[in-house]
């Protein structure tokens, strides 16, 4: 099988009704991300923090996948699907999803502040301080803040460096070094950019733009992309 990478971002849940960053109304519209998603804003206001992310996650709860999301699992009938995705809701999974790689942490996951190793799962939507670890130290959202290390980069790198197909799908790249795995696709590689803003990324060969809606266009992207 043929291996497919898709990359996606914020967009990709758009229809969902999740917010993205930076259209109008985005996160970043309402919350300045230095107060809600870095390190200095953990330690000078965790209860803000645990706010933002517990207001995101009870809205996850109330939210389902989009056409979307059910048109790229439709995918794996005929090729090695791999999803690269900035996102941190768990829809691309809830759609169906097999191989799913979070570069920006989960929604769903929190984490030991003292032993990052110590990864939990919630089933509620929220997380409070004195919520703690076996250990005894704080929780924390299982999030990558603006100034932390993207641990997940490297093996992206790898899935999108062997990809015979790539997709890139509701993300404004701008944000690296997500928005540089698009220049590990090789490139004779046929490339797809979906997204109403989409542009020719600079120096990106065989990419098609589609200027369009995720859940508009992908439905008929992946019965194009079944009959080939
Ligand atoms: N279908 C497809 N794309 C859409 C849709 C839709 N229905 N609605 C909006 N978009 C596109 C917008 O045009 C925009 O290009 O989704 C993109 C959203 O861009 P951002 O809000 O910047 O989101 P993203 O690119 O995922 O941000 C990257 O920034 O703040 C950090 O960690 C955060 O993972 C996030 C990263």
């Amino acid at each position: 099988m043929k291996k497919l990478v898709i990359l996606t971002g914020a967009g990709m849940s758009a229809e969902s009704g999740v917010k993205t960053f930076r259209d109008s109304d985005g996160l970043w519209q309402n919350h300045r991300f230095e107060e809600v998603a870095s390190p200095v804003a953990w330690q000078r206001d965790p209860e803000l923090v645990l706010e933002f992310y517990n207001q995101r996650r009870k809205q996850l709860f109330e939210v389902g996948p989009n056409a979307g999301h059910l048109a790229l699992v439709r995918l794996e009938e005929k090729y090695d699907v791999h999803i690269v995705t900035q996102n941190v809701d768990d829809l691309h999974e809830r759609a169906g999803s097999s191989n799913v790689l979070h570069l920006h942490g989960e929604l769903k996951k929190v984490r030991s502040t003292l032993d990052p190793s110590m990864i939990y799962t919630l089933d509620h939507w929220e997380l409070k301080l004195g919520d703690t670890c076996e250990k005894g130290s704080q929780l924390r959202p299982h999030i990558v803040w603006f100034g932390e290390a993207v641990d997940m980069i490297g093996p992206a790198v790898e899935v999108v460096a062997e990809a015979e197909i790539c997709m890139v799908i509701g993300t404004s790249m701008v944000v690296y070094p997500a928005a540089g795995l698009i220049n590990y696709v090789k490139d004779k590689i046929p490339k797809y950019y979906v997204d109403p803003k989409a542009f020719h990324v600079q120096g990106i060969r065989n990419l098609e733009v589609i200027k369009e809606k995720a859940g508009i266009a992908l439905p008929e992207l992946v019965d194009k992309l079944l009959k080939q």
